[in-house]
């Protein structure tokens, strides 16, 4: 049995959680492996709505085991909220195992963050503000503090330096400055709730291999925002892409089967950063209503536009997908016309090949093709046959460019509302 892996296909929010969540159903471990309290996977069952940004989805299965892989980085405060969430709501964690690898976020974290934007000026990224950046640089940098330190109390000395550190740079800038001893006292009371679900997740994972056990790795964020392939600096710190995987999980290459590509039938991106197909008109803000585009995170209204086939073919070739997840076809069924970005025009020539480099990527114009909307509603559709004749020459137009079958088509917000192709 070979671990199957879910990623973003674009910048992010296309839906990951509602794949995540039909393809958990029969897996016996979901996995994350990169990011951290940045993602956002919205799932709704039985009319409730579940918001996870770092527990994996796949926790909503009872005989599922949710792994938070050596590759994410975890804020302890964060975790323990989404635990109470789980318990507060009839579920429990005791199916939980955090890496033993995975790096901790602390408030210097938090800070550091807002710091560094704040000094960008007109320059923003536009984070999350959650502390990610920060935390993978102490990881590289080696001064930071992983989870099985962290909850066996190793920690102390490496936290009163970093601390000591940091202090002297938010002291230069006029930030507030962080106590070491009220910071231990605080955080080693979570360490000792969090201890129980602290493990070598690299054995875990593979004595479930050996085990032919089911496995499915959840991706965070997406292609266009990772940290090498993504539109630098616009991206993430990590490698929400197919080889971050191996990194992120310690899974190696021959044991990945299928890796699925999500996105909506539409587009749309949080931060800052070039965004080729953008909307910032009234079919833009249309979509965001439709579509309701906001941030799970963050709640920060997104940017929307139409679905970039050149971007699409580039996250198919970085991750060797295997299959495409589309959608929200509902929602751009509600529109009379669609577009579809088939190309870009660069130096009056036609061209498939998306680049990363910013100023590249300004001298591009998509090239659109258009299509009928007005797909009526199709929530209880169960086969791509039944879909009617709009919907299909859109659908079956992104397969032909981008020559990857579709696997799943979402039809709706609800956890039913989906064809299985
Ligand atoms: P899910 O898993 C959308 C974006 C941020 C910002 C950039 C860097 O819900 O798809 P960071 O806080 O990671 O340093 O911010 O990356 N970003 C996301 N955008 N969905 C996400 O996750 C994102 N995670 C990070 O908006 O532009
Ligand atoms: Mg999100």
């Amino acid at each position: 049995m070979k671990a199957d892996v879910v990623l973003g296909s674009f910048y992010g929010d296309e839906g990951k959680g509602k794949i995540i969540d039909y393809l958990s159903q029969t897996a016996d471990f979901a996995v994350r492996f990169s990011g951290g309290n940045n993602a956002g996977h919205s799932i709704e069952i039985n009319g409730k709505k579940f918001a996870f940004h770092l527990v994996p989805s796949g926790i909503l299965n009872k005989n599922t085991i949710a792994v938070i892989g050596n590759g994410v980085v975890v804020d302890p405060k964060v975790l323990l909220e989404e635990i109470k969430q789980l318990k507060d709501n009839g579920y429990d964690a005791k199916n939980l195992r955090i890496s033993d690898k995975a790096h901790v976020i602390f408030p210097y974290h938090v800070q550091m963050d807002k710091l560094q934007e704040g000094l960008r000026g007109n320059q923003k990224i536009g984070t999350t503000n959650r502390g990610i950046g920060p935390t993978y640089c102490d990881k590289y940098e080696r001064c930071g503090i992983r989870m099985g330190d962290f909850v066996n109390k190793r920690y102390e000395e490496q936290l009163r330096r970093n601390i000591e550190v940091k202090n002297n740079i938010f002291k230069t800038y006029g930030y507030e400055t962080f106590d070491a001893d009220k910071m231990l006292e605080e955080y080693n009371a979570y360490a000792d709730i969090l201890k129980e679900y602290v493990v070598d997740t690299v054995a875990l994972l593979h004595e479930a291999i050996e085990q032919d056990k089911k496995i499915l790795c959840e991706g965070a964020q997406a292609t266009l925002l990772d940290i090498d392939f993504g539109s630098y600096p616009f991206v993430t710190s990590s490698s929400p892409t197919v080889g971050g995987v191996c990194t992120g999980t310690g899974i190696g290459a021959k044991y990945i089967g299928e890796v699925y590509g999500v996105l909506k039938a539409y587009s749309s991106k949080v931060g800052e950063g070039p965004y080729i197909t953008e909307q910032d008109n009234e079919i833009g803000d249309q979509i965001r209503e439709l579509g309701y585009e906001y941030g799970t995170t963050t709640k920060r209204p997104r940017r929307c536009g139409w679905l970039d086939l050149v971007a699409l073919r580039y996250a198919v070739m970085i991750n060797g997908l295997t299959g495409l997840a589309i959608n929200h076809v509902d929602t751009i069924g509600k529109l009379d016309k669609i577009k579809l970005c088939v190309g870009y025009k660069k130096d009056g020539k036609v061209t498939m090949q998306y680049s990363t480099d910013i100023e590249e990527i300004a001298k591009c114009e998509p090239i659109y093709e258009e299509f009928e909307g007005n797909f009526g509603d199709i929530s209880h559709i169960k086969n791509r046959e039944d879909l009617p004749e709009n919907a299909k020459k859109y659908l079956n137009r992104i397969e032909e460019v981008v020559k990857v079958p579709i696997k799943f088509i979402g039809t709706g917000a609800g956890r039913d509302c989906m064809i299985v192709c």
